[in-house]
């Protein structure tokens, strides 16, 4: 694992494989009803970290944003994978289409690409993540926990980083 630890709850990438290993990492503490929003621009990595989530639970399939769809369903792994893309929801009503709230903090894994422009429709207890373009490989990605539930994975992560980081020191 090559992501670096900047501090407790910052990490840094250099590459869309270190964005994906992160994923698979955390995807190692995931459970049912836990919902993750992603946030950072086009291009920033989001769905990368999604990729590595989906490879973690154990589940093969590719991953692609799901712009149009709004939703993909990744079934094959431990747990099912919700990948949510709400770039193209203009309004709160428009979400009850989407089918998130037939899943949301409920079942599998929720993760939302776009999701904090609906956090307030959305789940109050979440883990959010955003990630900043620091070049042209190199990401700063954050931890921001909303609940405790969250808290508690912000904070196994942070001790699964430096354990990973010792192991290959
Ligand atoms: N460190 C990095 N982490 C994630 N993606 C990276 C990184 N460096 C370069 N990239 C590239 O940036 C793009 C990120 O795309 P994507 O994950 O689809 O972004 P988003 O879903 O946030 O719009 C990919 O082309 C990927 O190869
Ligand atoms: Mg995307």
């Amino acid at each position: 694992m090559a992501i670096q630890r900047l501090e407790h709850g910052a990490y840094l990438s250099t590459s869309s494989e270190d964005t994906k290993d992160f994923g698979a990492l955390l995807a190692r503490l995931l459970a049912d009803g836990d919902v993750l929003v992603l946030t950072g621009g086009l291009g920033a990595g989001k769905t990368q970290f999604t990729k590595g989530v989906a490879q973690g639970l154990g589940d093969t399939h590719p991953v692609t944003s799901p712009t149009f769809t709004l939703m993909a369903v990744h079934d094959a792994g431990r747990i099912p994978l919700y990948h949510f893309d709400l770039y193209r929801i203009e309004h709160a009503f428009e979400l009850e289409d989407t089918g998130i709230f037939d899943v949301l903090g409920y079942e599998g894994v929720c993760l939302l690409e776009w999701g904090e422009r609906f956090s307030d429709e959305l789940s109050d207890a979440y883990l959010s993540m955003v990630i900043e373009r620091t070049g042209e490989y190199g990401r700063k990605i954050c931890f921001v926990p909303h609940g405790e539930r969250a808290s508690e994975l912000a904070e196994a992560i942070d001790e699964l980083v430096l354990a990973t980081m010792n192991d290959t020191d």
